[in-house]
């Protein structure tokens, strides 16, 4: 029992250690492993970004990308389920379609994008942004638009239906925003094979949005291929740019708020023992300012209303002030920014007052234009204390 046990979770470990093998820079070889079962203390106030599983804290960037490896396999086993490796792909493009083919294990799935190049006198090869459902922000000009039907790859509710869940079995533990993600990888691949000459993208200035539960897929597609360099989550809420802790907490004080016990009732976006954890987040070893740390040092732009207490405005807020101390301590500050701004119920349409902020980020990250993109604004009438989310501060790295 006890042998076909740890063989299992060899298995499981082994799965993870292949995801990411793939979409990111090789590790250095002094990060060992990390301990891919077991349980966490239980803490709650947001964890310690640079608390290893270890007990020692993180003391050089070199040590935090082995932090960065431990957080994913954490939120993989823990809260999104495991992001296949990378499969066969192969693309081709008609018009203005591409058409994605991957297979693994005698299994092949197909799905195709969009392509909406810019108007005007914009010169290709072109900065690329890519829509989850088309996307809701206003697009900078000069800026062409992918759209992916993330939908056709993983329905939100039931678990395990979708194009995604076709390809690797309706059990695979992935929730819909990491299948999501994994097609944003997958239209990355396909973008590179076909090359800039073809689809005139420049796969060097990458863009991933969306908004609501498409803005939770982008955020966990940002933080999962670091091939993506601008991160731009919409109205995203719990489940999100919010921390659990901190929405966990808001509810409890009687605030109409979408916290971890209900996120899991309806929709299948995450791994399915996540519903058992939901109950007591405080047992998780991380919560989403880690989540946003992944995307560090590249652009990360969240974008909330602040009328919408469904939303969480303060856990929202307060999450990306933690996330902030991980981008400071990699001196990148300035590359985090969050607009939240009342504008009412109307979901997903950014109002004119914040488009000058979506249209700064995007302008430094594209087109290395010298604009502030590391504000932290809202209109919210909450106040947030860091230091009572946050026990813990963060030396910058060597
Ligand atoms: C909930 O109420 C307590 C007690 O007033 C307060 O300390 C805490 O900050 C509140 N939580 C949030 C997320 O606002
Ligand atoms: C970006 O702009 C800065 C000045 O704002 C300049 O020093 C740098 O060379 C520029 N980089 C590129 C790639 O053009």
């Amino acid at each position: 029992m006890k042998a076909a046990a740890s063989f299992f979770l060899g298995l499981v470990a082994l799965s993870v250690q292949q995801a990411l093998a793939q979409e990111q820079a090789p590790l250095p070889a002094s990060c060992g492993s990390f301990p891919t079962q077991g349980q966490y203390p239980k803490n709650p106030k947001l964890p310690d970004p640079f608390l290893k599983a270890d007990g020692t804290r993180v003391k050089s960037r070199e040590e935090w990308a082995c932090k960065r490896d431990e957080i994913r396999q954490q939120f993989q086993r823990l809260e999104l389920g495991v992001k296949p490796p990378k499969p066969t792909v192969t693309a081709s493009l008609s018009g203005n379609t591409i058409s994605i083919s991957c297979s693994e294990g005698g299994k092949s799935i197909s799905f195709s994008v969009t392509i909406r190049a810019p108007s005007g006198t914009a010169q290709a090869p072109y900065p690329a942004v890519i829509g989850l459902g088309g996307g809701s922000i206003p697009y900078p000009s000069g800026v062409a638009v992918i759209s992916y039907n993330n939908q056709d790859m993983a329905v939100d509710n039931p678990h395990g239906r979708g194009k995604f869940y076709d390809l690797y079995g309706s059990t695979h533990t992935a929730g819909g925003l990491m299948a999501w993600a994994w097609g944003v990888s997958r239209i990355i691949d396909a973008l590179e094979l076909l090359g800039a000459a073809k689809t005139k993208i420049d796969v060097g200035r990458l863009g991933v949005t969306g908004c609501s539960r498409n803005g939770k897929g982008a955020l966990v597609a940002g933080a999962f291929d670091d091939r993506i360099g601008v991160v731009v989550p919409q109205e995203a809420g719990s489940g999100g740019p919010g921390c659990w802790r901190i929405v966990n907490d808001m509810k409890k004080n009687g605030t109409k708020v979408e916290d971890s016990t209900q996120i899991v009732q309806g929709d299948g976006w995450f791994t399915p023992s996540f519903v058992r954890t939901a109950d007591d987040v405080s047992v998780l070893p991380f919560d989403h300012h880690m989540l946003m740390g992944l995307v560090a040092p590249r652009a990360l732009l969240v974008v909330e209303n602040s009328g919408i207490d469904y939303l969480g405005p303060p856990s929202t807020f307060g999450c990306t002030a933690a996330a902030k101390e991980i981008y400071k301590a990699l001196g990148a500050a300035d590359r985090i920014a969050i607009s939240q701004a009342s504008h009412g119920s109307s979901h997903c349409q950014l109002p004119a007052s914040q488009s000058g902020d979506v249209s700064a980020v995007f302008a430094r990250a594209f087109f290395n234009q010298s604009v502030d993109t590391g504000f932290m604004k809202t209109d919210g009438k909450f106040s947030f204390s860091l230091e009572q989310w946050a026990p813990w501060s963060l030396s910058a790295l060597p």
